[in-house]
C-alpha cells in the first residue's frame, strides 16, 4: 500500500477566486490554466497497520498545524473511499519555495491524491481524481489532466472537474517565473477568496469572466499570443482589483512586482511579445512563446531584486512514479 506521484504546478490564464461552497470547494467561476514542469511536487505515501497515527513531513520545510489538519482531512476522504482505517506516512518534496504564491497547494494535493489512490488501488477515472483533488485544494484539480486545462465550475461536487483542452506539446509557451520573495504569503488564497463578496467588484468580475473564458479558449485554439496575452494580463489585474478592494484588503504585490509590470509593458512596446500574470503572492509569471525565451531571460538577468528565475514549459498532468522518497 505504497505509491508515489509527481504533480506539476499550474498557472491560471483565467483565475479562480471565490467559492460557491467552502466545504466542497465549488468555484464561483470556471478557470483555465497551463501545467508547468519547472515547479512540481513529489509525494510518497504508505498506508500501514503499523502506523498509530498519520505522519506527514515536507522535505526542506515544515507544514503548519493547519496544513497538517487539512492534509489529514484529505487522507480521510481517500480512506472513506477505500473503506480502510490505516494511518499513512506521507513524505513530500517541492521543487520550488512553498507558499510563495506559486500554487504549491495545487501540485501538493494533486500529488497526494494520485499517490494515495494508487497506493490503495482505487482505480478512479481522471475525472474522479480531479474531483477528489479539488476537495483538497481547488486549483489542484487542474494539475491532474495534461497540458492546457479547463476547470468547469459545475453545479455540484460531481460536475466540477478539470479536463485537458490541449496536450503539453500543442503550443510551446513559456511561463518564466520571477521569484521576488520566497517567504510564505501573509493571507492564503483559500482564506483570501472566502471574502470575495466583501469587494464591490466581485459581481463585476463574475459577470465579465464568462466572456473572458470564451475568448481565452479561442485564443488558445488559434495560438494567438497577443490576444491570449492581453486576456491573461487583464484577468490577473481584474482578480487583483477584487483582492485589493475586499475587507480586509489584500495587496499581494511588492515593489518588484510593480517594477516588473512596468518593464513587461516597456518590452512589449519595443516589440517583445511578453505578458504577465500574478497569483496570490508577489511573484510574477511572464508568459511568452519559446522563440522569445532567450531574449526575455537576457533582459531579466541584470535586474536587481529577482531572487530566482524558473523557466516553466507546458507539462503533462500528475503521474505515478516508481521513484519513492522513502
Ligand atoms: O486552490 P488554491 O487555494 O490554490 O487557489 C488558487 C487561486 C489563485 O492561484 C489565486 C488563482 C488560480 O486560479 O490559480
Amino acid at each position: 500500500m505504497k505509491a508515489s506521484a509527481v504533480a506539476p504546478a499550474n498557472i491560471a490564464f483565467i483565475k479562480y477566486w471565490g467559492k460557491k461552497d467552502k466545504v466542497t470547494r465549488l468555484p464561483l467561476n470556471s478557470s483555465i490554466s497551463m501545467n508547468i514542469d519547472a515547479a512540481h511536487t513529489t509525494t510518497t505515501i504508505e498506508f500501514s497497520d503499523n502506523n498509530s497515527q498519520d505522519q506527514i513531513e515536507l522535505i526542506g520545510g515544515q507544514f503548519s498545524d493547519g496544513e497538517i489538519k487539512r492534509i489529514e482531512a484529505h487522507l480521510d476522504r481517500v480512506r472513506r473511499i477505500a473503506k480502510i482505517s490505516h494511518h499513512a506516512r506521507v513524505l513530500t518534496q517541492n521543487s520550488f519555495p512553498k507558499s510563495a504564491g506559486m500554487a504549491s497547494s495545487a501540485s501538493g494535493y494533486a500529488a497526494l491524491t494520485i499517490a494515495a489512490s494508487e497506493a490503495l488501488k482505487l482505480s478512479l477515472s481522471e475525472k474522479e481524481l480531479s474531483i477528489l483533488a479539488r476537495l483538497g485544494s481547488g486549483s489542484a484539480c487542474r494539475s491532474i489532466p495534461d497540458g492546457y486545462v479547463y476547470w468547469v465550475k459545475g453545479e455540484d461536487s460531481s460536475s466540477s472537474y478539470a479536463y485537458s483542452l490541449h496536450s503539453p506539446d500543442y503550443w510551446d509557451l513559456r511561463d518564466i517565473i520571477c521569484i521576488v520573495e520566497e517567504s510564505s504569503k501573509k493571507v492564503s488564497s483559500s482564506e483570501g477568496m472566502d471574502a470575495i463578496h466583501s469587494s464591490p467588484f466581485a459581481d463585476v468580475r463574475l459577470k465579465y469572466v464568462n466572456q473572458a473564458l470564451k475568448s481565452c479558449v479561442q485564443a488558445l485554439a488559434e495560438k494567438d499570443i497577443s490576444t491570449l496575452g492581453e486576456i491573461i494580463e487583464k484577468d490577473a489585474l481584474n482578480m487583483h482589483a477584487v483582492m485589493m478592494t475586499q475587507t480586509p484588503a489584500i495587496l499581494y504585490w511588492n515593489e518588484q512586482t510593480i517594477r516588473l509590470i512596468g518593464l513587461v509593458r516597456q518590452w512589449r512596446s519595443e516589440g517583445l511579445a511578453v505578458y504577465f500574470t500574478i497569483d496570490a503572492g508577489p511573484n510574477i509569471h511572464l508568459i511568452c512563446q519559446s522563440a522569445d525565451e532567450q531574449s526575455l531571460l537576457q533582459k531579466l538577468r541584470p535586474i536587481a531584486g529577482i531572487r530566482d528565475v524558473l523557466v516553466g514549459r507546458p507539462s503533462s498532468g500528475t503521474k505515478v512514479t516508481q521513484k519513492h522518497l522513502f
